[in-house]
C-alpha cells in the first residue's frame, strides 16, 4: 500500500517576506462570557505560526469560529482569540482585522512586516465560504503568495478557505499540526500493531456508520458506548426504556453487528449499565444487566461497573487503541465513571502496554481535560472530531486533497 505525502511548509527553502495565507482551526470552545475554556487549537497551530515568523514570512491568518451561516455574529468575532494569540506570542506583532476580504484588507496585507501575523475576521461571516464560492476563494487568494493549510479540524470541509482557495495559489503546503495529523492517523490506518481495539462512544450511530464499519476491517475489537449503545442493544432487541435511540438506524446496526461476525471482528456491547429515571444529576440510578430490560420510563447513561471491568481487561491487552467519544455523559457526576475509567485505562496502557494510542473528538479531549489527565500520556490527541473521524474511514479530505504533493512513500 502506498500513501501521497503531502508537502509541507518545511519543502520551501525561502520564507522570507513571502505572504503566508495559514488556515487554521481556531474554532475553540468559548463560555456565556465570550472567554476560551479551552486553547488547545491555538496552542496546536503554534509550532506553524511561529517557524513561519521566525523565517521571516509575513502570515495572514483565516479561521472560522461556529456556524454563522454568512452573517456577522458579534459573539462569533475572532477578538478573543487574537487576544490569546498575542499572549502565546509576545514578541509577534499581530493586528486582528474586523473583516475577511476589502480593498482595506489588501493593503493591511500590503504592508505587513516579515516576522509580522494578520488575522483575518471569522470567515464563516461570508456567505461564499461554506458554499466554497470562487469568487471569495479567488479573494482570499489575492492575499497569498503560498497557501498552507494547518486546520486538520476543518480538513474534512470542502470550504473556500480550506479548498477552494488552494486551487488559485501555486503553491499549497500542510502546517505542521496537518503533517502530525496525517502521520499519526495514518499509522493507524496503515499498519497498526495488533491486538488492535477501537472503542467508539458518543450520542449518535448515524455520524458514525461509516467509520464503524470500516474499523471492522482494521480492529480486532470494536467497543461501542455512549448513547449510539442503547441503538446497538435495542437492534438485539433489548428492552432500551427511554434511552436515546436513532430508530431509523436499527436495520443498519443490525447489518453492522453481522458484518462483524462474518468479519471475525469482535464487538464488544457493554452489558452492563447505569440507567437513571430523569436525564438529570439528582436522578435516582441504578446498575442493571442489560439481559433484564431496562424498564419504561428510564434511561441509560452510562456504563456499569460490571462492564468497566471487562473494558478494562480488552484495553489491557491492546497494543494499539483507537478512541472517539465519551461511554456516557460524562459532564454528570452519576454518569462520569465510564468515560473516566476509559480515560485512565488508555492512558495506563500507552505507557506500561507499551501502546499506541490515538485519541480524538472534541467530547473526548473535553472528558480528559475534566479528569485532569495529562495529554501527554497518549500518543496522539487530534485536534479533529469529524475530521479524524473521515480520515478513519478512509475518504480523502478536501483540505488534505488539494495540497501539492511529495514523493510518494511505500509503507
Ligand atoms: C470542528 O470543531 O469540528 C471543526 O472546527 C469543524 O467545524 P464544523 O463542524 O462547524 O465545520
Amino acid at each position: 500500500m502506498t500513501t501521497q505525502s503531502k508537502k509541507t511548509i518545511r519543502d520551501i527553502a525561502h520564507w522570507h517576506n513571502q505572504r503566508a495565507l495559514v488556515r487554521v482551526d481556531f474554532n475553540v470552545p468559548l463560555n456565556e462570557q465570550g472567554e476560551i475554556t479551552d486553547d488547545t487549537r491555538i496552542q496546536e497551530a503554534l509550532p506553524t505560526l511561529t517557524y513561519l515568523t521566525e523565517q521571516g514570512a509575513r502570515v495572514i491568518l483565516v479561521s472560522h469560529m461556529g456556524r454563522p451561516k454568512g452573517t456577522v455574529k458579534e459573539e462569533l468575532r475572532l477578538t478573543p482569540i487574537a487576544k490569546r494569540l498575542q499572549e502565546l506570542l509576545p514578541n509577534t506583532p499581530i493586528t486582528a482585522l474586523k473583516e475577511v476580504f476589502s480593498s482595506a484588507v489588501e493593503e493591511t496585507v500590503k504592508s505587513l512586516k516579515p516576522g509580522a501575523i494578520i488575522l483575518l475576521e471569522n470567515i464563516r461571516f461570508e456567505p461564499g465560504e461554506t458554499k466554497n464560492d470562487p469568487a471569495l476563494a479567488k479573494n482570499l487568494a489575492k492575499l497569498a503568495d503560498i497557501y498552507i493549510n494547518d486546520a486538520f479540524g476543518t480538513a474534512h470541509r470542502a470550504h473556500a478557505s480550506t479548498e477552494g482557495v488552494a486551487h488559485y495559489v501555486p503553491v499549497k503546503v500542510a502546517g505542521l499540526l496537518m503533517e502530525r495529523e496525517i502521520q499519526a492517523l495514518s499509522k493507524v490506518v496503515t499498519r497498526p500493531e495488533h491486538p488492535f481495539t477501537a472503542i467508539i462512544g458518543g450520542s449518535k450511530v448515524s455520524t458514525k456508520i461509516t467509520v464503524l464499519e470500516n474499523l471492522l476491517d482494521h480492529v480486532d475489537t470494536l467497543i461501542i458506548g455512549g448513547a449510539m449503545l442503547f441503538t446497538f442493544l435495542k437492534a438485539q432487541g433489548h428492552a432500551v426504556g427511554a434511552s436515546m435511540v436513532e430508530d431509523n438506524y436499527l436495520e443498519m446496526a443490525k447489518d453492522l453487528l453481522a458484518l462483524a461476525q462474518q468479519k471475525e471482528t469482535r464487538i464488544e456491547l457493554p452489558q452492563q449499565v447505569v440507567i437513571a429515571d430523569a436525564f438529570s444529576e439528582t436522578a435516582k440510578t441504578k446498575a442493571i444487566s442489560i439481559e433484564l430490560g431496562i424498564p419504561d420510563g428510564w434511561m441509560g447513561l452510562d456504563i456499569g461497573p460490571d462492564s468497566i471491568v471487562a473494558l478494562q481487561q480488552i484495553i489491557r491487552n491492546s497494543k494499539t487503541i483507537l478512541w472517539n467519544g465519551p461511554m456516557g455523559v460524562f459532564e454528570m457526576k452519576p454518569f462520569a465513571p465510564g468515560t473516566q475509567s476509559i480515560a485512565e485505562g488508555v492512558a495506563k496502557q500507552t505507557q506500561v502496554g507499551p501502546c499506541q494510542s490515538i485519541l480524538g473528538g472534541g467530547d473526548t479531549v473535553a472528558a480528559i481535560e475534566q479528569f485532569g489527565i495529562d495529554k501527554t500520556r497518549y500518543t496522539h490527541v487530534s485536534t479533529g472530531g469529524g475530521a479524524s473521524l473521515e480520515f478513519l474511514e478512509g475518504s480523502p479530505l478536501p483540505g488534505i486533497a488539494i495540497l501539492d504533493e511529495s514523493v510518494p512513500t511505500a509503507v
